[in-house]
């Protein structure tokens, strides 16, 4: 395949999130490799994914390899691997796009998580020469995985100092089928991580599956 789109490292790639966002930016024509602490396991998932997908573009990679192939590195890791996967992939993402999808709230006890958010704590790990991005903390796995021919229905709040690098994550969120908007610098991405532990409340409450929609903006 040859194309002018980033390549996309998923790093955590085999979890739950990560296979999902790499099913619809495949599908979309996006080369994308999915990073494991382990890359026997990383080679299974993209395997399964080119199956599902009836492509050969997803490959599996360890981590740290899988950034330094991409343009663009997504970060799925469990939360409590957060600084930890940081560290391992940090001088691969030196000059990229690091875009964190963590959201730091218990299933069992969802409370919004405390000041700096994970994209800044990410950002001060990583340093300057990497533009951190957070994003995709309110997507559910669930959404991104059914219906692949179906728009995802959620609303992505994008969150980043580097406005540039926030809308080149804005484009990649619609071309995964979503819809994205700039929502400020990353110290706002706090505010959509809480947002994680109102929806897990809503849902426990209402047994549904609400995710975010904004309106009134026209883009
Ligand atoms: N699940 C959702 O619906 C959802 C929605 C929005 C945002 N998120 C966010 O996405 C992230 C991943 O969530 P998830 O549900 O996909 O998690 P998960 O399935 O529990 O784990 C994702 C991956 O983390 C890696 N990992 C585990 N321990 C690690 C360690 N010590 N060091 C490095 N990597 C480690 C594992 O990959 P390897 O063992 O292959 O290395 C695992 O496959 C979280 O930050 C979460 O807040 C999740």
């Amino acid at each position: 395949m040859s194309n002018d789109k980033p390549v996309i490292a998923i790093l955590g790639g085999t979890g739950k999130e990560g296979p999902g966002l790499a099913l619809r930016w495949a599908r979309a024509g996006y080369k994308v490799l999915i990073g494991s602490r382990d890359e026997e396991r990383a080679r299974a998932t993209a395997t399964e994914l080119n199956a599902q997908l009836g492509l050969t573009s997803v490959e599996g990679h360890a981590n740290a390899e899988a950034a330094r192939l991409a343009d663009i590195s997504v970060l799925t890791v469990v939360q409590s691997a957060h600084a930890a996967a940081l560290e391992s992939v940090k001088s691969a993402l030196e000059g990229k796009i690091l875009v964190d999808a963590t959201a730091r709230v218990e299933f069992a006890d969802p409370r919004p998580p405390e000041s700096p958010s994970a994209g800044r704590l990410a950002q001060n790990l990583l340093g300057a020469g990497t533009r951190v991005v957070a994003a995709f903390q309110n997507v559910p796995a669930s959404a991104l995985k059914k219906n692949l021919d179906q728009p995802v229905k959620t609303d992505v709040l994008v969150c980043a100092d580097d406005v540039v690098a926030g809308e080149m994550v804005v484009e990649l969120a619609e071309a995964g089928g979503m819809t994205a908007y700039y929502a400020g610098g990353l110290d706002n991405a706090v505010v959509v991580e809480g947002i994680t532990a109102l929806l897990i409340a809503m849902n426990k409450h209402y047994r549904g599956h609400g995710t975010v929609q904004i309106t009134g903006i026209q883009k």
